[in-house]
């Protein structure tokens, strides 16, 4: 097995792979450190956290993050609180992508698992054959890995969807033409409880890492360069966008991280093609709202790993025939879960007047319908596998 990409697609994937006896080798073009170092979001679905434990990678997760219980919509000044655990019974975990890929590293190191990070000019050969190889560079040195599978693990913009030849993938995309602005503070999180907020000046969240680390996020428009947002000016926007408590309660303080993410939703499909399997953001995109990007990483792995299990242990080629079908189909429920979280949410300026007034109404039917709230439960929690 070749894995391209060790983000936490990849390094999931080779760990539960290894767990089963099959043997793989993760490709990655950054050095371990940069990956390490990459700040991303960090609300873990209770289904991920399963796969976590069962990847033997769940110690510091369980010891030290956060079960949230609810989560908070605020909108004009007031806020709405979705018991998720009244309404699903089930809660999600708060603990950064940043520590789940420190944990993977760490458990393939341990285990003695190939991990080649600094691996240039990756290069897919021969996908269509039953032998397909990967070049690439590291180090200086040329090299070639001959493989009977390769797992396309290299996020939205690596070499293996790319690979597909021409024709062989359909697409559907969404680009939005606002960005979100990212800052990480040492500073005591605003709440207990994460507070996405529509507000007609643009969307603002309040999300945290730990009890001393916060983590917030205000709408701009997209290519906005972060130097133009010195922090002042970040926590006077924060400020103006929060529900009236929130506002008077928040912390400022330095910026240990800045920095802009685009917003898009995106789907490939099929998701494989030949010996070529694609899973993560090398599939699939959704905007962060919602935070479903690392989750659905988790559910492709989940189907994946399965169906490389079935075929080298017994040859048998049936889980990897429907895995594309078993993980697009969570894939476009999520998908659209994150459109209309960004929809309800964002300031869309081109927005006729008739839209924005039925997203008032949207808000209004959240707030009075228990059925309306449970709807977005079950989805923030996790549709099931
Ligand atoms: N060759 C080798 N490695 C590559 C190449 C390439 N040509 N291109 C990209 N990569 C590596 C990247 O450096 C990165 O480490 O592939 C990895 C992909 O990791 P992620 O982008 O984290 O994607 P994925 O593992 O699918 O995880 C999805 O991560 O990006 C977030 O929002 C996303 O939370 C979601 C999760
Ligand atoms: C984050 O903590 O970075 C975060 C949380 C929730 C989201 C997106 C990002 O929806």
């Amino acid at each position: 097995m070749a894995i391209i990409g060790a983000g936490p697609a990849g390094l999931l994937l080779s760990q539960l792979l290894d767990l089963a006896g099959v043997e793989s080798v993760v490709l990655e073009r950054h050095s371990r450190a940069h990956v390490e170092a990459r700040v991303r979001a960090g609300v873990l679905e209770d289904q991920f956290q399963e796969l976590l434990r069962r990847a033997g990678v769940a110690a510091r997760m369980d010891a030290h993050g956060q079960l949230h219980e609810s989560v908070a919509i605020g909108r004009g000044g007031h806020s709405l609180r979705i018991d998720l655990k009244a309404l699903t019974g089930r809660t999600v975990c708060i603990w950064g992508q940043t520590e789940v890929t420190r944990d993977l590293f760490a458990a393939r190191e341990a285990r003695g698992g190939a991990v080649l990070d600094e691996a240039e000019d990756v290069a897919l050969h021969d996908i269509d054959s039953e032998r397909p190889s990967v070049r690439y560079r590291r180090h200086g040195a040329e090299a070639r890995l001959e493989c009977d599978v390769i797992a396309g693990c290299d996020g939205f913009h690596g070499v293996s969807r790319r690979s597909v030849p021409e024709g062989r993938l359909e697409t559907w995309e969404l680009v939005y033409p606002f960005a979100w602005l990212g800052v990480l503070a040492e500073t005591p999180p605003v709440s207990p409880e994460l507070i996405y907020c529509g507000h007609e000046r643009g969307f603002a969240l309040c999300s945290m890492r730990s009890a001393s680390l916060s983590r917030y996020y205000v709408q701009v428009t997209a290519g906005t360069d972060p130097t133009e947002w010195p922090d002042a000016r970040f926590w006077d926007e924060l400020r103006a966008r929060l529900p009236a408590g929130a506002a008077a309660r928040l912390v400022t303080g330095p910026s240990v991280e800045k920095s802009v993410a685009p917003l898009r939703s995106f789907v490939a499909a099929p998701l494989r093609h030949g010996r070529l399997f694609l899973a993560g953001d090398a599939g699939h995109i959704v905007p962060p709202t919602g935070a479903k990007g690392l989750n659905l990483a988790g559910s492709d792995v989940h189907y994946l790993s399965g169906a490389l299990i079935g075929f080298y242990r017994d040859g048998d080629t049936a889980g990897l025939e429907t895995y594309s079908d078993r993980a697009l189909a969570r894939v476009w429920k999520a998908q659209r879960f994150s459109w209309w979280m960004t929809r309800l949410l964002h300031r869309f300026d081109d927005d006729p007047p008739f839209e924005r007034r039925l997203k008032q109404a949207e808000f209004d039917y959240l707030a009075g319908s228990p059925a309306a709230q449970a709807a977005l439960a079950e989805n923030y929690v996790g549709l099931p596998y």
